[in-house]
């Protein structure tokens, strides 16, 4: 995939910048940290500027032996000057990707800052981010921050944390609780607040953004209490909580299935979780990989758990408009600003992994193929192993053009749509409500819709009859990796004009938002981008030549209604795990009125 050879380039080039020859100290809490000066051509102004990084950070002690499936414990002060020079290992994990020479390992839990040098001490706006790769695989050093940092004129903070059974093994007990890769983060976020100020940073200037898995990590954040006054801010790109790939229900059996394999087999928790600390990591690594997960396959054996700790609430429901979350939780959330957008084609993602599509650039699925195969594939996945014909019926009207029912393309076409209105539409529109609700009016929400069709090849979705902007190609932009002139030259790609104006024009709108909760000030892109209510669903289309034209209302409004009103009306009311007669009534209610609602919507 061209994905990968995007990313192992860029840890080549950051990784040869060791050579750099200024070093810049910094003297903080935790004792001395030694980094490296660069010379960043920042093409905006046409200037150079000094880049200062700090890489491989210690935040949190080794979670290996006796702290392996456990909270992190804070990191103990520094004995001696660190040379942040070097990046850290990944952290161990079901790879999927490949790392190149990238090593990985259970002691990982380290953190890289890139803070420009600015002119008489200002303090900067701080902005952390959180990798996705489904909660399962993914590290920090694949998001070089150069262009970010310099274009954005923030400083930016890249961190690993655990994942798969490393980040989420868990006996739905106190002894092993889960969500260690989740304190793994909020223990991040605390040591950017405890220090980074040191580095240049305001404090009262911390957002906190992420995409995919990352985007989920940034609403558990934003929902976990003892974040509060930790960060002010969230972006959130292509991902919620509450999506049927996060939430695995078989977690506890998973241990035991991993307790099997590792000859660990007890009744016994705490017997269980002691023998499988014991456990060499590499053989703990084979065992993952013996659940078979390949690439993509959801949701990993191990996710976020409801453990009463750092997840105080139904993930599934958390984010409905109905549902009533806990004091604090809902306090937390409306003290951030949030944004949160979608790419146009996210389903894109769903294309290879799920289907056992062995050919992605050659899948053109015929009507009876979509109809009998897919959808069934999709309700089991979505809606766990169930399967009412009711809803099959439904989601295949919904979804089909019936312009020209036959034709392969369009078939092709809605198929990706389903998968990207369901699983992330629906997400982003309970997300966004939500937080407007809390957050009562206070202009703090923003809405976008990534809307592009690339030219640049380097882009993370392989098939060439695949248009628009799929799964993770907002990454590219957003970190200005198109802008650079070492990595355009090695990769031989010419990027268009129009998509190096348009990496800097997403710069220039998240490190706004980051400075301000504002995207529109202090860097004024003329866009009057105006916040997102229930009412006006007002939203920001990114696209070629933007203009205040370009913010808009309701979007795909049609289609949300449908998966976050419709369906899961349709499915309470099936009363899918009982066959009463009451259900079956209820049920004809409700096919009726979607027989009216698909009638007068038909576009
Ligand atoms: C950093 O990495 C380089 C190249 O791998 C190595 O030669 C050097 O010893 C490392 N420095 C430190 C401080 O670990
Ligand atoms: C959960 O476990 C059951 C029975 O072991 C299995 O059939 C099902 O596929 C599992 N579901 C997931 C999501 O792993
Ligand atoms: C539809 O596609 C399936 C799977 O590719 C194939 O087996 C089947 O023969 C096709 N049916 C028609 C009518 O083309
Ligand atoms: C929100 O924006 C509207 C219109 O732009 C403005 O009238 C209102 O005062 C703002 N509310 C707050 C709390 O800032
Ligand atoms: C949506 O409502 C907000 C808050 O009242 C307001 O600031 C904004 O201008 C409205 N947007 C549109 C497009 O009407
Ligand atoms: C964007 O603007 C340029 C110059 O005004 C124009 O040539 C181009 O066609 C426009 N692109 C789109 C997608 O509208």
């Amino acid at each position: 995939m061209a994905r990968q050879v995007v990313f192992c380039f860029l840890l080549i080039t950051s990784i040869s910048s060791i050579s750099a020859v200024q070093t810049h100290t910094v003297e903080t809490s935790i004792g001395t940290i030694n980094g490296m000066v660069d010379d960043v051509y920042d093409g905006s102004s046409g200037t150079t500027v000094k880049l200062r990084k700090y890489f491989g950070i210690p935040f949190a002690e080794p979670p290996v032996g006796k702290r392996r499936f456990k909270k992190p414990d804070p990191k103990t002060p520094l004995t001696e000057p660190l040379n942040a020079f070097n990046h850290s290992k990944a952290c161990s994990q079901v790879t999927v990707y490949k790392l190149g020479d990238v090593p990985t390992d259970e002691d990982c839990l380290y953190l890289n800052i890139y803070a420009p040098e600015t002119i008489q001490d200002e303090k900067l706006a701080v902005m952390v981010w959180i990798y996705g790769g489904s909660l399962m695989h993914g590290f920090s050093d694949m998001y070089v921050a150069d262009n970010l940092a310099v274009y954005g004129n923030v400083i930016v903070v890249t961190f690993n944390y655990r994942m798969s059974v490393w980040g989420f093994l868990s006996t739905g007990d106190e002894n092993a609780p889960g969500n260690y890769g989740l304190w793994d983060q909020h223990m991040a976020i605390k040591w950017v607040h405890d220090n980074i100020a040191k580095f240049g940073g305001d404090t009262n200037r911390v957002t906190v953004f992420g995409e995919s898995a990352g985007s989920t990590s940034v609403i558990f954040q934003s929902l976990y209490p003892g974040n509060k006054a930790l960060f002010q801010r969230a972006i959130a790109q292509s991902g919620s909580i509450g999506a049927f790939w996060s939430i695995n229900e078989n977690i506890t059996q998973n241990a035991r299935h991993l307790g099997t394999l590792a000859e660990c087999e007890t009744s016994d928790n705490k017997a269980l979780v002691d023998c499988l600390r014991d456990v060499p990591n590499h053989k703990l690594e084979e065992f993952v990989s013996d659940f078979s997960y390949g690439l993509l396959t959801f949701p990993s054996p191990f996710t976020p758990v409801t453990d009463r700790l750092f997840i105080n609430y139904d993930q599934k429901h958390a984010l409905d408009l109905g549902n009533e979350l806990p004091v604090a939780t809902k306090e937390m959330f409306s003290s951030i600003d949030l944004m949160t957008g979608v790419n146009s084609r996210e389903g894109s993602l769903f294309v290879i992994p799920l289907f056992g599509v062995i050919d992605p650039e050659n899948f053109l699925p015929n009507r009876t193929f979509f109809e009998e195969y897919l959808i069934s594939i999709f309700l089991e996945t979505v809606y766990g192993g169930l399967e009412p014909q009711s809803a099959r019926a439904f989601i295949i009207a919904e979804y089909t053009n019936w312009k020209d029912p036959d034709n392969k393309h369009n078939t092709r076409e809605e198929f990706v749509s389903l998968w990207g209105d369901s699983v992330f539409g629906g997400g982003l529109y309970r997300t966004l409500n939500k937080h407007e609700t809390l957050a009562s009016n206070r202009n703090k929400t923003y809405m976008y819709f990534f809307d592009v069709e690339p030219d640049f090849t380097g882009g993370y979705v392989p098939m060439t009859w695949f248009k628009k902007l799929g799964h993770g190609e907002d990454i590219p932009f957003l970190f200005g990796f198109l802008n650079s002139d070492v990595i355009k030259d090695e990769l031989k790609v010419t990027p268009s004009v129009w998509e190096q104006e348009m990496s800097r024009d997403i710069i220039r709108l998240w490190s706004n938002f980051a400075k301000t909760g504002n995207p529109n000030s202090p860097s004024d892109l003329g866009l009057n981008w105006t916040p997102y209510t229930k009412t006006n669903k007002s939203y920001l289309q990114m696209s070629r030549n933007m203009t205040s034209a370009n913010v808009k209302r309701r979007w795909n409004q049609r289609r949300m209604t449908f998966w976050t009103s419709l369906v899961p009306e349709l499915i309470d009311r099936l009363c899918l795990t009982s066959v009463s007669s009451s259900c079956h009534s209820a049920s004809f209610v409700i096919i009726i009125n979607l027989i009216f609602y698909l009638h007068f919507h038909s576009i």
